[in-house]
């Protein structure tokens, strides 16, 4: 009839949690996806833009170096001379490439300066004020740096003379501003991000909807079950209650039974009073499943401490028999807005089960209090306790704990699930903290009326 097991069933708060859970899980993938392309995309164009730039760099430096002889010759006939008599532009007009290398393509914009050096590593001559101290002269190879706090890119590139012996000239060296550069990459960063962002909202929303159609069709087999339970609940009552009577009838007339069916019938009144318990407490779970709290009507206020006076005076011969001693602390003057009968049997859940999983001997405590805005009512016993992994199955449907299941045979496991839901449907919540071997305690919070 009861079962432990790691299932656990779904109730429609929970499928307010799955989707939640759902919609979150969607949305993180989404995110990482996000995340990486938009880097993936922005590495992508700044290599892309670096590599750019690094080559217009190079094709300037190189329009520079077809006037190096000219500036080394120049330079060496001038060499007494002040050195500010010496203009790019006078050299332009001398070179013989004037035609291949006018001023406008070779240099120099404000963001940009070019540099002649002879063989010696001696500056010749410059163009422009953008200068780093970075001079990283090799021979066979254009070396390159890049000044990220001053956002200056140089590349200097060795030059060779064009005739036979090809030897190394000197070199060139442009260094130009990368501000332009960054302002478009900060530009595509910002880009991305926002694109990330507008992707991002319209996935929310495409996550929700995804989610509310997955959910569809389980949602719909969910409550055929549920329909199916409180269906089947309702029409198996009749059967039983003429079992029922039919077996008190013929156990009223003891004499005409044969002793060996005695022991019989006497199984059957047991087993018949057990199911009709189930059913009454599945179909309460089905009512109470379909409609929230009878809202406002038939609810009445409640003193709750009269009710939990009756309830001890009730379980005293049992407790008695089991030698478990009940202490009680119960303030007067608490009203609970409800209905009787689901307050009677969620106190009697927790009650009786605090007497079946005490062995002999033990105690319980009850307290009843206000916490404004609820009645707090306390159920402490010395009982076998639950286990830490077991606590977040207790009050799920026909959960059955091992130990539970050890100490007492009988039980459906649906107690707890009851009491769970009558108080969540009251607007109050119930906790439960338990130690193996040691006890347990269940708290419930109503809402005062
Ligand atoms: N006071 C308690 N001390 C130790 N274990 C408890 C206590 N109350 C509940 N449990 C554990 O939680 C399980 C579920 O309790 P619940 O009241 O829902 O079902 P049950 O008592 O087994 O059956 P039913 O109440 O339907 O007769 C129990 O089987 C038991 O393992
Ligand atoms: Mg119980």
């Amino acid at each position: 009839m009861a079962w432990a097991t790691d299932l656990i069933p779904i109730s429609k708060d929970k499928f307010k949690d799955l989707k939640i859970k759902l919609i979150l899980y969607y949305l993180s993938v989404m995110i990482a996806i996000f995340s990486a392309s938009g880097l993936l995309i922005y590495h992508i164009i700044a290599h892309h833009l670096y590599k750019q730039f690094e080559e217009h760099m190079l094709r300037l430096a190189e329009n520079a170096s077809k006037i190096l002889e000219l500036v080394k010759h120049e330079h060496e006939e001038y060499y007494h001379e002040p050195f500010s008599r010496l203009t790019l532009a006078d050299l332009i007009n001398k070179s013989e490439n004037n035609n291949q290398v006018t001023s406008k393509n070779l240099f120099a914009e404000k963001n940009q300066s070019i540099q002649w050096f002879n063989e010696k590593h001696q500056l010749l001559i410059q163009e422009g004020n953008l200068l780093n101290k970075w001079n990283s002269f090799v021979q066979n190879k254009t070396t390159h740096d890049y000044d990220q706090q001053k956002h200056l890119f140089s590349l200097i590139l060795p030059v060779y003379s064009n005739n036979e012996s090809g030897e190394l000239i000197g070199y060139i060296k442009v260094t130009e501003s990368t501000l332009t550069l960054e302002k478009n990459l900060k530009l595509l960063q910002w880009s991305l991000t926002l694109t990330g962002f507008f992707i991002l909202i319209l996935s929310t929303g495409g996550a929700i909807f995804l989610t509310q159609e997955s959910l569809k069709p389980i949602k719909a087999s969910f409550q055929e079950l549920k329909q199916f339970t409180a269906d089947a609940s309702h029409e198996l009552r009749t059967p039983l209650t003429v079992i029922s009577t039919s077996t008190e009838v013929i156990l009223s007339h003891p004499e005409k039974i044969e002793p060996s069916d005695l022991t019989k019938i006497q199984a059957i009144t047991t087993a018949t009073h057990q199911m009709k318990i189930l059913i009454n407490d599945l179909l309460l779970l089905a009512r109470m499943d379909n409609e929230k709290l009878e809202k406002e009507k038939n609810l009445l206020n409640i003193p709750i401490e009269e009710m939990w006076e009756d309830l001890l005076d009730f379980v005293q011969i049992k407790a008695e028999s089991k030698k478990i001693t009940i202490e009680s602390h119960l303030v007067n003057n608490i009203l609970v807005k409800g209905n009787i009968n689901h307050l009677q049997q969620l106190f009697s859940n927790i009650l009786n089960n605090a007497l079946q999983y005490t062995p002999e001997g033990g105690k319980i405590i009850v307290i009843l209090e206000k916490n404004y805005p609820y009645a707090v009512i306390k159920v402490k016993d010395t009982g076998i306790g639950i286990k830490e992994t077991e606590l977040k199955y207790i009050f799920q449907r026909f959960w059955r704990g091992e130990e539970g299941r050890n100490h007492r045979r009988e039980g459906t496991g649906l107690g707890l699930a009851i009491a769970e839901k009558i108080v969540t449907n009251y607007g109050g919540k119930i906790t439960v903290d338990s130690e193996l071997g040691k006890g347990s305690l269940f708290c419930i919070y109503l809402p005062l009326s």
